[in-house]
């Protein structure tokens, strides 16, 4: 039988999270909730601890201070290299972590070959990694993220390294996969545009030492592709890339540009 489940989404709250390396604190301590089944984009300079705060969320690495709570649940990872086994092809990539969980060899191949169709890649499932484009490697390491249906799943800029129009098709692919599976996702980019365009939450990092300075929700009028010619997403951008550039305040955080408003629309 092919693995239909959809799980309930978990939540992640961040509990006064912080990352030292060598007695240097990497950010300053980080409280965030992410609800379940939220979208949520991060944004931030390089070297603001976007990358470490999501590692941290995967159980990946232990914070100096603070806690990371998933309500128990193991999430699903992607990066912008989804580092694909070169020997293994599409199917036998996407079905490893459900090889080391112990599943039968037959409910591979039925879980491998869903989550593969629903990115696309149905036909392709026998390719090599070698024989797949940039755009096909990132479907199958999404497909290998989710293969187990995830609760959550954390996105470290998985589109940096594509061009333009693939980048939009992952992005479509992104926000189709959200609607259809509903699990949490946080997303971490570059592009403010895809921040924007996905997320119905982004949060604002700033460097050095990197903190949270605002989080912003996103109200647009639809998630079309067009909507990125409307004043509301224009306004969007503008007021995130003003946060982005705030001067560093002496004492701590701009206090107007916390928090301005949560929403959750799907
Ligand atoms: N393993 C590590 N050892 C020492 N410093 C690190 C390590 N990983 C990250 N850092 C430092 O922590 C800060 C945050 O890094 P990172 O989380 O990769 O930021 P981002 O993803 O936002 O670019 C940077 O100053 C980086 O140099
Ligand atoms: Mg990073």
């Amino acid at each position: 039988m092919a693995d239909t489940r959809r799980p309930a989404a978990a939540g992640i709250s961040f509990d006064g999270v912080s990352m030292s390396y060598a007695g240097v604190r990497a950010f300053e301590p980080v409280t965030l909730d992410v609800k379940a089944g939220s979208f949520v984009s991060i944004v931030g300079t390089s070297g603001c601890g976007k990358t470490t705060l999501l590692r941290i969320a995967a159980g990946l690495i232990r914070p100096t201070e603070g806690s990371v709570d998933l309500s128990g649940a193991r999430s699903g990872m992607c990066f912008q290299d989804p580092r694909l086994l070169p020997w293994r092809n599409a199917m036998d990539n996407v079905t490893l972590p459900l090889e080391l969980a112990g599943v039968s060899a037959d409910e591979c191949q039925d879980r491998g070959i869903e989550i593969l169709r629903m990115v696309g890649m149905g036909d392709a499932w026998n390719r090599m990694p070698a024989q797949l484009s940039g755009g096909m490697r990132m479907r199958v390491g999404l497909a290998r993220a989710l293969v187990e249906r995830p609760p959550a799943l954390l996105l470290d800029e998985p589109c940096s390294a594509l061009d333009e129009i693939t980048r939009e098709t992952i992005n479509e692919l992104l926000a189709d996969l959200w609607k259809e599976l509903g699990m949490t996702v946080v997303l971490v980019t570059h592009s403010l545009a895809e921040a924007v365009y996905l997320g119905r939450q982004v949060v604002v990092m700033t460097g050095r030492p990197g903190r949270v300075v605002s989080v912003h929700g996103i109200h647009l009028p639809n998630r079309q592709p067009e909507v990125r010619t409307t004043v509301e997403f224009a306004q969007a951008l503008q007021s995130i890339y003003h946060d982005m550039t705030l001067p560093r305040p002496p004492g701590g955080i701009a206090p107007s540009s916390l928090e301005k408003h949560a929403g959750s629309e799907r």
